[in-house]
């Protein structure tokens, strides 16, 4: 059987948590494959909500088996918090939430290095979520780093203590005052914890759990954030596009199903870099108010802007995208107008394309479409939807060239309609 994919097409925030929850009950295996506790997906059903950090959308389903792969990045103490949580609301974690053995380990001294490294670069910071995450997979493709099953080894604690004394050499070069045990106990505890877990093999589970069942990959971030195709450096250090869902679990490319592309009905990106259609107006606070665009992890405030087209190609054509999902039209239900960037002008040229060059001044051509003006959370079908949100959403599909298979109109479980 395939595997499907569940992609942030923009730059992160998507509400691939939602979506995710919502594939669920259609899926009796789900797998995160990057990223780490950077990511928080949220999900509300049954008049409860909840945001996930490291645990597959999958959880609050008894039977599906969640599947943490080798590409995630693991921070015991929040995997901890996040998993107790999720006992408190009556699921046991232990046993339907699985972790490779491949998983690397984010240990408090790359916590302070992340903040140490952004500290240094002042103006020019990435804006991280300060979760550890560039630090520990540059111990990955370093050859330094320390994995899920390590934890397993009698001499893991040796290995930890390498480890600390590598990272306290790193961080003699930054001008950053730091407690080295910060945090230590707790994840030795957490790390303690983390053993009643089971601790697997993932591409042997994976691949001997699809010769009868089907499974679904949810990405973390988005196509825009990606390590090779975003904005770099303002960037996330892992493999967001579809690709990543193939080294982060042991999965052969052929495996790979639909691709689900998640996008909003504008954008949002939180932190540093680029953001050709971001709107620094009163229409991008009403966007921010409206569409509750506080980050779910740190609480930031996302920037606000237009749906971005060239953006959006970009990421169907690197993930290979044959679904798309429009996420919270919602939030522009009472907009007079609604704006779309069709292209951009680069440098004083004409383009579709999404430039290399992270700092080139990028001006947006825009196209304009009266707004709906009509309450989308109360539609339950395709044909309940007005006229006017139906024109938009031909001219994207029209644009992009990908059918788009579901339209959220709120946050619940229940606020979803299939096109
Ligand atoms: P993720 O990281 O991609 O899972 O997305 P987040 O959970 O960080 O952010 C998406 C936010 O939008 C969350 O607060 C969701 O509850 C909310 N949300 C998801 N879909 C919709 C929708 O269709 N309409 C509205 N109004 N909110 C939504
Ligand atoms: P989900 O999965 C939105 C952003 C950070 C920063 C950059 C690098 O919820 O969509 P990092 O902590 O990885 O070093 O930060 O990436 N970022 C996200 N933005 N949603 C996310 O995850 C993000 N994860 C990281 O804001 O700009
Ligand atoms: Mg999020």
């Amino acid at each position: 059987m395939k595997v499907d994919v569940v992609l942030g097409l923009q730059w992160g925030d998507e509400g691939k948590g939602k979506i995710v929850d919502v594939l669920a009950k259609n899926y009796p295996v789900i797998c995160r494959f990057q990223g780490g506790p950077n990511a928080g997906h949220s999900l509300q059903f049954s008049k409860k909500s909840f945001v996930l950090h490291s645990v597959p959308a999958g959880v609050f389903r008894k039977n599906t088996v969640n599947i943490i792969g080798n590409g995630v990045v693991l921070d015991p103490i929040i995997f901890k918090e996040e998993t107790e949580a999720i006992a408190k609301m009556g699921v046991d974690p232990t046993k339907n939430v699985v972790i490779s053995k491949r998983a690397h380990l984010i240990l408090p001294t790359h916590r302070i290095m992340d903040a140490a490294s952004e500290a240094s670069k002042g103006k020019g910071k990435i804006g991280s979520t300060l979760k550890g995450i560039g630090p520990t997979y540059m111990d990955k493709t370093g050859r330094n780093g320390l994995r899920v099953g390590d934890a397993l080894a009698k001499d893991f604690k040796k290995r930890f203590n390498a480890l600390k004394a590598k990272h306290i050499e790193y961080l003699k070069q930054f001008d950053f005052q730091y407690d080295p045990s910060q945090n230590e106990k707790e994840w030795m505890k957490a790390i303690e914890y983390l053993k009643k877990f089971k601790i697997v093999d993932g591409e042997y589970e994976l691949n001997n759990l699809l010769k009868t069942k089907k499974a679904l990959a949810e990405g973390a971030q988005g196509t825009m954030l990606d390590v090779d195709f975003g904005a770099y450096p303002f960037v996330t250090s892992s493999s967001t596009i579809c690709a990543g869902a193939c080294t982060g679990l042991g999965l052969a490319p052929s495996k790979i199903g639909k691709v689900y592309g998640v996008f909003k009905a504008y954008c949002t990106r939180v932190g540093s870099g680029p953001f050709p259609t971001e709107l620094l107006d009163s229409v991008g606070e009403d966007i921010r108010q409206k569409g509750h665009e506080f980050g779910a992890t740190t609480g930031r405030p996302r920037r606000t802007g237009w749906l971005d087209i060239p953006a959006l190609k970009f990421a169907i054509m690197v993930d290979g995208a044959t679904d798309l999902i429009m996420m919270k039209a919602d939030v522009l239900d009472s907009f007079d107008t609604i704006k779309v960037a069709t292209g951009y002008i680069v440098d004083g040229k004409k383009t579709d394309r999404v430039p290399f060059d992270t700092f080139s001044k990028i001006e947006p051509v825009y196209k304009e479409f009266k707004g709906w003006k009509t309450d989308l959370t109360k539609c339950k079908s395709a044909k309940e939807l007005p006229a006017a949100f139906k024109r938009y959403i031909a001219f994207i599909e029209k644009e992009l060239k990908v059918k788009i298979s579901y339209v959220s109109v709120g946050p619940d479980r229940s606020q979803t309609i299939k096109m």
